[in-house]
């Protein structure tokens, strides 16, 4: 780690289950992507510092979330990566999607743990947590930047996701690779009720046939082309 100009392990105060070297070396990549480094680097690290006490506000309220945010952060920066989206993107991507669901800590744990199918109301009130991260945002402007993830991440390609409705390219690129990668982090994930916990092969055939309608379908073909070793790293 002597070797990297913002250390990961320094700046937080994260257990250390949360200290992943695939999170190091993606924010390492994205540094040297940046062409005028000394004019980014003291934002990139305040931003780090808060989006960190965000992940760990999050994780004291539900600490499977908290573990989410934290595999779904290095799964979008991955994937913009291999998007050859921009700097700012790729940064985007991981910010954004460590703190994607932050609006859940005002969810009742009850229902986020709930080991059952939820009932229409209890899903009214899951998907308020979009709205509800913005608005906890709102107190950090200078995370201002990475609000999209937070945003558009339940928007699906077809116009048929949450809560703005917004359709194909409308959905900012970031809001588009968290859709995916979240998505796949929630069906490899732990359920206990069906359809259970998916493998990855089973996943990925799952991103196959809702590419075009709820997810990018060019940010699905790169992310299915990955090989499983490429993405087990990160999670
Ligand atoms: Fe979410
Ligand atoms: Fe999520």
């Amino acid at each position: 780690m002597s070797n990297v100009l913002i250390d990961i392990t320094e700046t937080s105060k994260l257990p250390s289950a949360w200290v992943h070297l695939g999170s190091q070396k993606l924010l390492d990549e994205i540094i040297d992507a940046i062409p005028s480094k000394d004019a980014f680097l003291p934002q990139i690290l305040i931003s780090l510092e808060q989006v960190h006490g965000l992940m760990s506000s999050t994780s004291k309220h539900n600490l499977p979330t908290g573990l989410h945010l934290g595999r779904v952060g290095r799964l979008a920066a991955l994937l913009a990566k291999k998007a050859k989206l921009d700097w700012k993107e790729r940064l985007e991507c991981l910010y954004g999607g460590w703190i994607h669901d932050v609006g859940k800590v005002y969810i009742p744990e009850k229902i986020l743990n709930k080991p059952g199918r939820l009932t229409a109301e209890e899903y009214e009130l899951i998907k308020g947590h979009v709205l509800f991260g913005c608005k906890v945002l709102e107190d950090y402007p200078s995370l201002e930047a990475f609000v999209d993830p937070v945003k558009y991440h339940h928007e699906r390609w077809d116009g048929n996701g949450y809560p703005h409705k917004l359709r194909g390219l409308d959905i900012p690129v970031t809001g588009r690779v968290v859709c995916l990668v979240d998505a796949y982090d929630a069906m490899t994930s732990f359920r206990p009720y069906p359809p259970y916990q998916r493998t990855h092969e089973e996943s990925i055939e799952e991103i196959k046939r809702c590419a075009g309608t709820h997810f990018d379908p060019f940010l699905a073909q790169i992310f299915c082309s990955l090989s499983h070793h490429e993405i087990e790293d990160l999670i």
